[in-house]
């Protein structure tokens, strides 16, 4: 219950951050003990106004604890602190079977979601989820079934873990990003054609916090701490805000041991990044946040850049803090593990005009799933010969990226999403999890639904 101290610190001082408009609802902890995070979540059909004058049928996540809660785009942020026990009660509303998965979460392997460790969520019913969050970052979750479809309409939502260094910012920030394929009449255009099924549905519109070309403002010259999730389908953000480099702090599971500055910065979908940047300019400048081509893919053309939102700078930003010196620890895993994993990513042209994608010549589900032991440490090595870049995401653990085609990764950390560069072998580290099924899978939604998904089994030596 520490929303209340927030709402209350905010309203005490001029020197304090601005209100963010963009800032996500954030779910209601109804549990009074400090350590634990009580929520309950419903996933529910709604309408959203994506641009103005229509509304879109889509289907999205609401506080099930706040009567008459309205459903979102993104859905409400789930916020805990590094060790608090998460108990999320969850409740189906909409017409299909559907699960929640915590996506980067070191959950227990029950509560992870997927079709390997529950039934999926019937109509009507309900399913606690539970964890302790172990890790502190950003995180997001969003369902595993018919995932292609159903994060397309919507659900899909924010999960901050405070914890370790807390760099002195004006305002932390959370943008999660997407792309919607718009109809002329404003709905949600479900139409699959072939380039959507090749590299995976891109949409016609940009979204941040479920808006398009949103306006947002901040104090000339301040520092702020933003948090990136790419929860599109398939579309890879590579932001730029000129002028202004991005000092990288974090990304998949946490704080990295070394930030550093990049003038682009690029998502795959799954993929968090945490970075800060320093808002340099005078009151009434504009900064507009941009996404730049990324070649991911031969065939997809180069539109230019594309605005996703302007910064409006107001009243000057007083001086701060300097930034931390240290961050995270961090232990590199050792890279000679004797356990080795090859996976080839292929793309087949199935039967009745149907591509498949497969993994090792496997379409999912009908796969072997890899046997493994708890502890036992591997290298992973992932190859695409498909032609495409793929975001390559292992549930329930993290890996640390070795390198690419032997080039040495140039920076470290704990990843849970990475990024497969076409015709090229990605090499990562990691030390097995808890016991269960951990499904491993292209986070290409559309890739995964079509067979280009594995399953890890961990067992206790
Ligand atoms: Cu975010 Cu198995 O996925
Ligand atoms: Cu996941
Ligand atoms: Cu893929």
């Amino acid at each position: 219950m520490r929303l209340a101290v927030w709402i209350a610190l905010a309203a005490c001082g001029d020197n304090l951050p601005a209100p963010d408009p963009l800032a996500p609802v954030t779910l209601v902890d109804t549990n009074p003990d400090p350590t634990i995070v009580e929520v309950s979540v419903v996933a529910t059909t709604t309408r959203i106004a994506y641009l103005p004058e229509t509304t879109a049928e889509a289907w999205a996540y609401r506080d099930g604890s706040v009567a008459g809660s309205q459903a979102s785009v993104p859905g409400p942020l789930l916020e805990a602190h590094q060790g608090d026990h998460v108990i999320v009660h969850f409740r189906n509303e909409l017409a299909e079977p559907t699960t929640i998965h915590w996506h980067g979460i070191r959950v227990p392997n029950a509560s992870d979601g997927s079709e390997h460790t529950q039934q999926p969520v019937a109509p009507g019913d309900t399913f606690d989820y539970e964890f302790t969050a172990v890790d502190a970052g950003t995180f997001w979750y969003h369902p595993h079934a018919r995932g292609d479809v159903q994060v397309e309409k919507g659900l899909y939502a924010p999960l901050i873990v405070h914890g370790g260094v807390e760099p002195a910012v004006d305002a932390d920030r959370m943008f999660v990003l997407d792309d919607v394929k718009l109809a002329e009449d404003g709905e949600l255009d479900d139409t699959i054609d072939d380039n959507d099924l090749k590299f995976g549905r891109q949409g016609n519109t940009l979204l941040v916090n479920g808006k398009v070309s949103p306006k947002l403002s901040a104090r000339a010259g301040a520092r702020e701490r933003w948090r990136f999730v790419d929860a599109a389908n398939s579309r890879f953000f590579n932001l730029s805000l000129p002028g202004h480099p991005f000092l990288v702090i974090g990304w998949d599971g946490g704080l990295i041991p070394e930030p550093y500055t990049t003038d682009s910065l690029l998502l795959g979908p799954g993929e968090r990044y945490e970075v800060i940047v320093e808002l340099d300019g005078e009151p009434n400048d504009s900064l507009v946040l941009q996404t730049l081509y990324y070649d991911r893919a031969p065939e997809l053309h180069d539109p230019g850049p594309l605005d996703l939102m302007t910064i409006e700078l107001g009243s000057p930003a007083t001086a701060l803090d300097p930034l931390p010196t240290e961050w995270a620890a961090f232990d590199p895993l050792p890279t000679d593990a004797t356990s080795m994993q090859n996976l080839t990513l292929h793309e087949d042209p199935g039967p009745d005009g149907k591509t498949a994608f497969s993994i090792n010549g496997q379409v999912y589900p009908d796969v072997t799933p890899i046997a493994a032991a708890k502890d036992a440490l591997a290298v992973w090595t992932i190859n695409d010969d498909v032609g495409m870049d793929h975001p390559f995401h292992l549930h329930g653990m993290f890996f640390q990226v070795i390198d690419i085609d032997g080039v040495p990764a140039e920076h470290r950390g704990w990843k849970d999403t990475a990024i497969v560069p076409r015709y090229k072998k990605l090499r990562f580290a990691v030390r097995y999890g808890e016991p269960g099924h951990w499904m491993f899978h292209c986070h290409i939604l559309e890739h995964q639904e079509r067979g280009m998904m594995g399953v890890l089994d961990v067992t206790t030596r």
